[in-house]
This record gives C-alpha cells, sequence and structure tokens, in this order.
C-alpha cells in the first residue's frame, strides 16, 4: 500500500498540530511498511498501540483547543475521534490476540481514516482556531 505523503494541502493552519498529524502519519507509514515485508505481529501490536496512545495525545490537544475556543462543532469532531479510538483499540486486541498479519482491511481503515479526517474534518476548524489565535 501506498505511503501518506504530508504536503502543504494537510496543513490545518496550525504548527503544532501539524507536526502532530506527521507524526501520526510517521507511525501509519510504518505499518503501511510492514505490509509489503515479512510480518512480525509483535512490531505489528507494539506500532499499533503507539499510534493508540499518540492519537489519543493528539485528539486531547486538538479537544483541548475546541473547548477552549467554543468551536461550534466540538461534539461531532470529539465523536469521529472517539469512534476511531473504539476501531484501533480493537485492532490492537485483535492483533495481539491473534497474532496474525495485519489485515489490509486495518491499514486501509488507518490510512483513509488519517487522511479524510485530516483533509475535511480538521480543515473545519482552521478559521475558528486561527481567529483565536492559535497558529
Ligand atoms: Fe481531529
Amino acid at each position: 500500500m501506498e505511503k501518506i505523503v504530508w504536503d502543504d494541502s494537510f496543513s490545518v493552519g496550525v504548527k503544532k498540530i501539524d507536526s502532530q498529524h506527521k507524526e501520526l502519519i510517521r507511525i501509519i507509514n510504518k505499518l503501511l511498511d510492514i505490509d509489503k515485508i515479512s510480518v512480525d505481529s509483535e512490531l505489528i501490536s507494539e506500532l499499533l498501540t503507539d499510534m493508540t496512545r499518540y492519537a489519543d495525545y493528539h485528539f486531547k490537544t486538538e479537544e483541548q483547543y475546541m473547548v477552549e475556543l467554543n468551536y461550534p462543532d466540538y461534539k461531532i469532531h470529539k465523536d469521529e475521534h472517539n469512534e476511531f479510538k473504539k476501531k484501533t483499540l480493537s485492532f490492537c486486541l485483535d492483533t495481539m490476540a491473534h497474532k496474525e498479519t495485519i489485515a489490509t482491511e486495518i491499514l486501509s481503515f488507518l490510512k483513509n481514516w488519517l487522511v479524510t479526517h485530516v483533509l475535511s474534518s480538521d480543515k473545519d476548524y482552521k478559521e475558528c482556531f486561527n481567529a483565536g489565535g492559535v497558529y
């Protein structure tokens, strides 16, 4: 599967959040890389755990700004984050339990979710955050 390449179209206009998105992309790309080579399930569950942890930290950053700046779509956005957390957590548990090759569906879910979420939902808060002095 092709890796995600970060370019300016991913920018949400907030430095801290852009760099967090880059870190998430870095972790997902590592997983996408494994798909091509021999699979070490421990490495996969490690990476999935890293990603779950980092995503959690990152979502908190976004949500904190949303609360501070009274972002009107906070609730909808938070629901999207929660849905992602639920899904990745179950991937983690599945991988740990079965110790088997990571399914292509998992990888494409992670990849598509991140790209879609960053390019649409996250972009929507750009104006609100920037107007509130968050760049
Ligand atoms: Fe988000």
